[in-house]
């Protein structure tokens, strides 16, 4: 390797270092090969413009629940949204950014793509989230109690606090 590459290498570890992500395989030592959100508690000073633009027209979404890069592609294409235009001023778009992309700073998640094309990234195609729900059928879903695998809230009472806790989880009849 030559000296040039070896500084490329290092700086970009660095680099990388500092941005919260990691070289190695975040495995927890328990085999799981894929990695799955670990800071999800909203932090008490929350933008306020995201808790009530961000939660119009669906549950608040934890901002540990995706990686910074996501975010920015969702803030980026906020008139193409999952089939809404869900645009706002430009200085509340920049304020919420802001916020979602300092809150999830510290989380070393893969940005995924969306299996929709030319979605932004979705927390419910995520490895993890199929992971973490393989035993929850469509069917379960489907449940008009539940309003589909989005609708976090439905099952988890404390979502929108970014406690996901299996212990309190109860899926509607
Ligand atoms: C005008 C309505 C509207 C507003 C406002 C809105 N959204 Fe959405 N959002 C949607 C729709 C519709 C979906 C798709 C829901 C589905 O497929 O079940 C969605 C889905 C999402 C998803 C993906 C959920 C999943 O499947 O994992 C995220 C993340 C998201 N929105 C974030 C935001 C953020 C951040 C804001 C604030 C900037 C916002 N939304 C504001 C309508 C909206
Ligand atoms: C139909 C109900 C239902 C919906 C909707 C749902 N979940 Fe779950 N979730 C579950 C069940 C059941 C488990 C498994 C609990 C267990 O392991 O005993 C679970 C587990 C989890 C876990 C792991 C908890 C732990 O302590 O290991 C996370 C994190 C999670 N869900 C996040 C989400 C997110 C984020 C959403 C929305 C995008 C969501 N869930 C939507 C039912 C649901």
């Amino acid at each position: 390797m030559k000296i040039a590459s070896i500084v490329a290498v290092a700086g970009l570890t660095s680099a990388l270092a500092l941005t919260g992500f990691s070289l190695a395989d975040d495995n927890d030592h328990d085999h799981q090969s894929y990695k799955r959100p670990k800071r999800l508690a909203v932090p008490s000073d929350a933008s306020l413009v995201w808790k009530e633009e961000c939660a119009a027209c669906h549950m608040l979404y934890p901002p540990g629940l995706l990686p910074a890069e996501a975010w920015r592609q969702q803030m980026q294409t906020l008139d193409e949204h999952y089939g809404s235009n869900a645009t706002l001023d430009p200085e509340q778009e920049r304020e919420i950014l802001d916020f979602l992309l300092r809150a999830s700073a510290g989380n070393r998640l893969p940005v995924e793509r969306s299996s929709t094309a030319g979605e932004p990234p979705r927390i419910s195609q995520t490895r993890w989230f199929e992971r973490k729900h393989d035993e929850v059928s469509e069917a379960k879903f489907a449940r008009e109690s539940v309003g589909g695998r989005a609708n976090c809230v439905a099952c988890h009472r404390d979502a929108e606090r970014g406690d996901f806790d299996d212990d309190k989880v109860k899926i509607p009849r």
